[in-house]
């Protein structure tokens, strides 16, 4: 990648590439959104009482440890993307022990996506530190406007972002610092927000980074 390049001029080839490079150049467990125990998701998850063969999808999911965590639990229905195909390949290694589990793994772009568009009647959308790198409003709307197609009425939403006491960069790129009411405002009035907490994440390195964890229901 050219070094004097603006990373937040890059087009969606060059973002592919970025995070491609990211996950190539680190080891997954010192990534600066590697979590060992991605406990705040699963408390949210949990509270959601879902079936185990609900379908559960994790947009941006990289190569997030979330993922063996929820099939340990015995969900099985359960779809991954991300624009990285090096992160999948990471997340793929990573369920050694759930062999044959069915684990859907879709490459596309969030922002301009095409075989996610396939995909109906998701029970859950769980989104941690994807929708904040979105700062163009283009990429924010077809962000949104793929989550209400897929998701089921009464299906849920998790949107963990950096909050507005966070950091204004993640993996060097500009972010959009969020709080509940931001997020509520870009569902609409058709999603009802259940739940919201402040969380401080420490990174592998030991710094902190704050999040916003909120959980919405589709109400309509
Ligand atoms: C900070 S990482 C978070 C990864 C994972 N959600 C976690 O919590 O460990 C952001 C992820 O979003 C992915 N991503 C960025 N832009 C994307 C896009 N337009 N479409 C799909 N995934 C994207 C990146 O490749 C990366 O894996």
């Amino acid at each position: 990648m050219n070094a004097n390049l603006d990373k937040n001029e890059l087009s969606a080839y060059d973002f592919e590439t970025h995070w491609n490079n990211a996950y190539r150049k680190t080891p997954v467990n010192s990534l600066g959104w590697y979590e060992e125990n991605p406990n705040p998701s699963l408390e949210l998850i949990d509270s959601c009482n879902l079936e185990k063969a609900s379908v559960i999808f994790n947009p941006g999911a990289g190569a997030t440890t979330l993922i063996e965590q929820l099939l340990d639990k015995g969900y099985s229905n359960i779809i991954v993307n991300d624009i990285a195909v090096a992160s999948l390949t990471e997340l793929s290694k990573s369920l050694t022990n759930h062999k044959n589990s069915n684990v859907q793994f879709i490459v596309d772009d969030l922002t301009n996506p095409s075989e996610l568009l396939k995909l109906k009647n998701i029970d859950l959308w769980h989104d941690r530190a994807v929708l904040h790198f979105f700062t163009e409003q283009q990429q924010q709307e077809a962000y949104f406007k793929l989550l209400k197609t897929i998701l089921k009425p009464n299906g849920y939403v998790i949107l963990a972002e950096f909050n507005l006491e966070g950091d204004k960069k993640c993996c060097g790129l500009n972010v959009i610092n969020y709080n509940e009411i931001m997020l509520q405002e870009r569902l609409g009035v058709d999603f009802k927000l259940l739940k919201t907490f402040n969380y401080t994440y420490t990174q592998p390195s030991g710094n902190t980074r704050e999040y916003i964890y909120t959980l919405f229901q589709r109400i309509e």
